[in-house]
């Protein structure tokens, strides 16, 4: 019972029934990352987002930063958005979505993908791990 009732509460959230802009006909892209979501200190990491559609625009967004926001086109049914130099403060949440040129509306959201950045690993630590270590 209970379990009927969270997926038809799921159901209605994913559909997004407080946000009538979301396109219900596109289905939700996939995020990735490469090689993986746990990064060296300003190393980089490349978040590929895939959709079932060709020649779209992908948008790649941060849960905890509601300005953060990338786009980039693609011929191809899928893009990826290239980070550098990452820093402890770009560890999060990503998610991200497309639009078709028919639709003009941004597509429901990926899953959230968790960005990582490892502790300074040079041996000398930073600032930014000491701090972790005290919480
Ligand atoms: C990260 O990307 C930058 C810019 O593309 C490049 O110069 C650098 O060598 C890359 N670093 C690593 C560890 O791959
Ligand atoms: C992709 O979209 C552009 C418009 O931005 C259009 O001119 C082009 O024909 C489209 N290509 C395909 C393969 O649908």
């Amino acid at each position: 019972m209970l379990t009927e009732f969270l997926s038809l509460l799921c159901l209605g959230l994913s559909l997004g029934f407080e946000d009538e802009k979301k396109n219900e006909m596109l289905p939700k892209p996939t995020l990735s990352a490469l090689p993986s979501n746990m990064v060296e200190h300003r190393g980089n990491v490349s978040l590929r987002c895939q959709s079932h559609f060709q020649n779209v625009t992908f948008m790649l967004g941060k849960l905890q930063d509601s300005g953060y926001r990338q786009e980039q086109r693609s011929t191809g049914h899928e893009a990826e958005f290239l980070l550098t130099h990452l820093e402890p403060k770009d560890a999060g949440m990503y998610f991200c979505a497309y639009k078709t040129m028919v639709s003009q509306e941004w597509s429901e959201e990926s899953e959230h993908l968790w960005l990582q950045v490892k502790d300074n690993d040079d041996g000398r630590g930073a600032p930014a791990a000491k701090k972790c270590k005290i919480i």
